[in-house]
């Protein structure tokens, strides 16, 4: 099936590492042009050589930006904009946590839990329904978290935060279906990088790989009922779906799980 990517402009926030680079090649795959935003420039640079190694019909740059500021995120659209002509996708991807019991956690910890995970998602939102509506096209989908549906042990916050996330761009799906629009959340399990070059230096797998330790890893499969852990590839799959008019056109509103059925919901 073709997704309808070429011609099109994707912007990937965090799109360096992990689940974001799966998901900026994935779309560069396709054919599409797509801009990485990330804090990282190193890592995101790699990306950018990768993905258009595959001359795949689009381009890929990237820019510097803190999803956390307006100003980082409104130069980093104008910068897609002046280069592709036009914003039909965004995913929002960028995410952050330290696991930690509640008990543990700090106000400092709150707030940036919350400054990363959602007003991140706001900045980002806001900015991409401004190039949108006015030309009534655009697809948004934001990357949550199982934890925002299962009571996850030590994501206390930051499973909040994602839960805060899904009923936002419900909010934003129903607002802006008028304008020919869709908005969906796609909410990974555990998703691991399958090699040190996937991950750049400000990913939370540089902390998170201390606690994902095989042995765990091989614990969280077992709780899964397809007894396996997902890949990065697994959730660019669904996002390049969902984001796509021709595949997932008449799809808004909707929070899809990519975890090997741990949330049944
Ligand atoms: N990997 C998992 O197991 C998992 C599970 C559930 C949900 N998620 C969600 O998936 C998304 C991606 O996770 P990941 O594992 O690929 O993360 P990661 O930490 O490996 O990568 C995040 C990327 O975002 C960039 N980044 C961090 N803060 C930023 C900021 N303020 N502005 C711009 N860029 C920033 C980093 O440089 C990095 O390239 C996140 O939203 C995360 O919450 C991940």
């Amino acid at each position: 099936m073709d997704l309808g990517y070429k011609g099109k402009t994707v912007v990937v926030t965090g799109g360096g590492s992990n689940i974001g680079r799966a998901i900026s090649l994935t779309f560069a795959k396709e054919g599409a042009n797509v801009m990485i935003g990330d804090i990282d420039t190193a890592q995101a640079e790699n990306v950018v050589k990768e993905a258009n190694a595959f001359k795949a019909g689009g381009k890929t740059i990237t820019a510097k930006c803190d999803v956390t500021s307006l100003d980082n995120v409104q130069a980093m659209f104008k910068k897609a904009n002046d280069e592709f002509g036009q914003i039909d996708v965004l995913v929002n991807n960028v995410g952050w946590d330290q696991m930690m019991l509640f008990t543990e956690t700090t106000p400092d910890f709150w707030n940036k839990v919350i400054t990363i995970n959602y007003v991140g998602v706001l900045n980002c939102t806001k900015t991409a329904l401004d190039y949108m509506i006015g030309r009534k096209s655009g697809a948004i989908v934001s990357i949550s978290s199982d934890a925002s549906r299962q009571g996850e042990y030590k994501e206390a916050v930051y499973g909040g935060v994602k839960g805060a996330v899904n009923s936002f761009i419900k909010t934003i799906a129903r607002e802006n279906g008028r304008f020919g629009i869709r908005a969906n959340v796609v909410c990974p399990g555990v998703t691991v990088p399958t090699e040190s070059g996937e991950i750049g230096e400000k990913s939370m797998w540089k902390k998170a790989a201390e606690f994902f330790t095989p042995e765990q890893l091989e614990k969280v499969a077992k709780a899964y009922p397809l007894r396996k852990i997902g890949k990065p590839q697994d959730i660019a799959n669904a996002v390049v779906f969902l984001a796509s008019n021709e595949g997932a056109g008449h799809i808004t509103g909707q929070i899809l799980s990519v975890s090997g059925g741990y949330s049944m919901v």
